[in-house]
């Protein structure tokens, strides 16, 4: 539907969120490259996912908005690697990997020299506004982003990856029950209210790799 010139009605409630919704003030405010970076504090604040965490990769990292947040919340020797298709400006103590994540596990743990403690995925594909095709192609990124923390992460590590319900968030909980101590879904409330995003956190990883 067009209203007002040429502008459609999706684009326009777009704008009307961009100009009045309170995190992006706040990011603006803050110096945070994304809203997102509401999204981590959040979980951080309830969790404690980051503040012992001396090695982390964060999947899916551009603007940069979580990569600011774990600089800012781990040891101050910890290292970060970070990666996205996209390039974004460098942050200090994040390390950046561009291009397909599937294409860098072996970079990142040379760079990290060890296993990570926490490795968090915010990774979205494009999406289309079709509800259940959407949902199907996050749940198959987040599957890939486990496969890749399971080979990276230590014991006792953590995981956080987001998806958009539609019924196989609760499969993918259940096959991550198999490898960590805890798994819980987790909505922000700086994730939009009408959005169908939540976030699984999985706590104490503990597969013998
Ligand atoms: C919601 S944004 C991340 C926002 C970021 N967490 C922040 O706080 O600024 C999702 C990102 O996932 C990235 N992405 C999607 N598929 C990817 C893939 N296969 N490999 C690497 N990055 C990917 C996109 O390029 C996009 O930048």
């Amino acid at each position: 539907m067009k209203i007002k010139g040429n502008r459609s009605l999706s684009s326009r409630l777009w704008l009307d969120r961009q100009v009045n919704d309170p995190y992006i003030k706040l990011a603006q405010r803050e110096g945070y490259r994304s809203r997102a970076a509401f999204k981590l504090m959040e979980a951080d604040d309830k969790y404690h996912l980051i503040e012992n965490a001396k090695c982390i990769i964060d999947l899916g990292a551009a603007p940069g908005g979580w990569s600011q947040v774990l600089a800012q919340r781990s040891p101050a020797d910890a290292k970060i690697a970070a990666i996205d298709l996209l390039p974004f400006h460098p942050i200090e103590k994040v390390r950046q990997f561009c291009g397909d994540f599937e294409n860098f596990q072996s970079a990142v743990t040379d760079y990290l020299e060890q296993k990570a403690d926490l490795v968090v995925s915010d990774m979205a594909p494009s999406t289309i506004g079709h509800a259940q095709t959407d949902h199907l192609r996050i749940m198959n990124l987040a599957e890939s982003a486990y496969s890749f923390a399971e080979n990276t992460l230590k014991t006792g590590g953590a995981f956080i990856a987001k998806i958009f319900q539609g019924g196989k968030e609760k499969s993918f909980a259940e096959m991550l029950k198999n490898d960590f101590q805890k798994v819980c879904f987790f909505k922000p409330k700086s994730s939009r209210n009408l959005s169908s995003e939540i976030y699984i956190v999985a706590t104490g990883f503990q597969k013998c790799n």
